[in-house]
């Protein structure tokens, strides 16, 4: 099994996320992605980014609920981080899981909850973002996003380039003139409806990114975000932005808190748009352990916790 496989596989182990979130090492080393459990960390997080001229994104971390009941919980809290987002005047915008809202149990809960949210993140003048999880909830994902578009155009969703269907649905989801964050993918996929190697995710990744970076021909309110922190592939699409002359409001370069903190400084410095997403809370097993599948020398970086340095 290869290194990333095993850890997307132990994204999903109950026995082991149980027992990780307890040990000490392991909470030592998570600090590095995110700033603290509570809502309130993340929002001085975004505080401290605002004036190095990088907006933000936020996400309370969780997924795949045990109770319906649940849902309702997570729709309060994400209300009660619009409004105080709307009252410290940051930029920063709220993304969320269709599971953590009640997908699995009754997607027209889930819908109700996607309602509230989208109209009060709207009535503030911000995106509302649906993140893309496992293949299995990409049609249903994408059949809320337009139902919710439907409703209002300040919705975006993520999708996938390690897909092989996400040309296809860019097909259907370009003439809408949507927010679309564009991301490599961050699941354990079969190579049945994946590119099993990488080099073939970063060439997709470039045709789909060059497709949503047309110069003409898009509806207006069309946005893209740009969510790698592939450095080679980042320059790229910023030569093809400046060829093509696309505008500032059209396209943002989107990275994880705690990923290449540097660049995401350096660019927001050089005048291009760039955005955080911050995640927070106290359910991270699952998201820390693909964050470790992502890069081999993360996992050094926890050893070296776990030996007390
Ligand atoms: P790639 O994996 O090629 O990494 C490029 C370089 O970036 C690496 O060489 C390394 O230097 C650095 N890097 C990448 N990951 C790192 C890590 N974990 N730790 C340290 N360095 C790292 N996925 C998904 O399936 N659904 C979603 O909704 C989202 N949402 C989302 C939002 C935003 C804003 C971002 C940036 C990413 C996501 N993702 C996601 C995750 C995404 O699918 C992908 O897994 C990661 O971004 C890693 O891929 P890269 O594009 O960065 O490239």
């Amino acid at each position: 099994m290869s290194f990333r496989r095993l850890f997307l596989w132990a994204s999903t182990n109950r026995w082991l996320r149980v027992r990780a979130t307890r040990a000490r090492f392991v909470r030592r080393s998570v600090v590095r992605f995110m700033p603290g459990e509570r809502m309130e960390d993340a929002l001085a997080a975004a505080a401290r980014l605002k004036p190095l001229g990088v907006s933000t994104m936020l996400t309370c971390l969780g997924e795949s609920l045990a109770r319906i009941q649940e849902a309702e919980e997570v729709c309060h809290h994400y209300l009660r981080l619009i409004d105080l987002i709307q009252q410290s005047g940051l930029d920063a915008q709220v993304s969320v899981k269709p599971t953590q809202l009640g997908f699995d149990q009754d997607v027209e809960v889930c819908h109700r909850h996607l309602v509230l949210l989208l109209e009060r993140a709207s009535a503030s003048g911000h995106v509302l973002w649906l993140d893309m999880e496992s293949s299995p909830y990409v049609d249903g994902t994408l059949a809320l996003f337009r139902r919710l578009r439907e409703r209002r155009p300040g919705v975006g969703v993520a999708l996938q380039a390690y897909l092989y269907r996400t040309e296809r649905d860019l097909d259907s989801l370009l003439p809408l003139g949507a927010a679309i964050r564009l991301v490599k993918g961050a699941y354990l996929e079969p190579a049945s409806v994946a590119f099993p190697k990488k080099a073939d995710v970063d060439a997709n990744y470039l045709r789909l990114a060059s497709r949503l970076l047309q110069a003409e021909g898009l509806p207006a309110g069309s946005l893209v975000h740009l969510a790698t922190h592939d450095i080679p592939l980042q320059d790229r699409l910023r030569q093809l932005i400046a060829e093509r002359r696309i505008g500032p409001d059209r396209y943002e370069f989107a990275m994880l808190y705690g990923i290449r903190s540097a660049r995401q400084i350096e660019l927001a410095q050089a005048g291009v748009p760039t955005r955080c997403l911050i995640s927070y809370g106290e359910h991270w097993f699952p998201w820390y352990m693909r964050r470790l599948a992502e890069r081999p020398a993360n996992v050094w970086f926890v050893v070296k916790n776990a030996l007390g340095g």
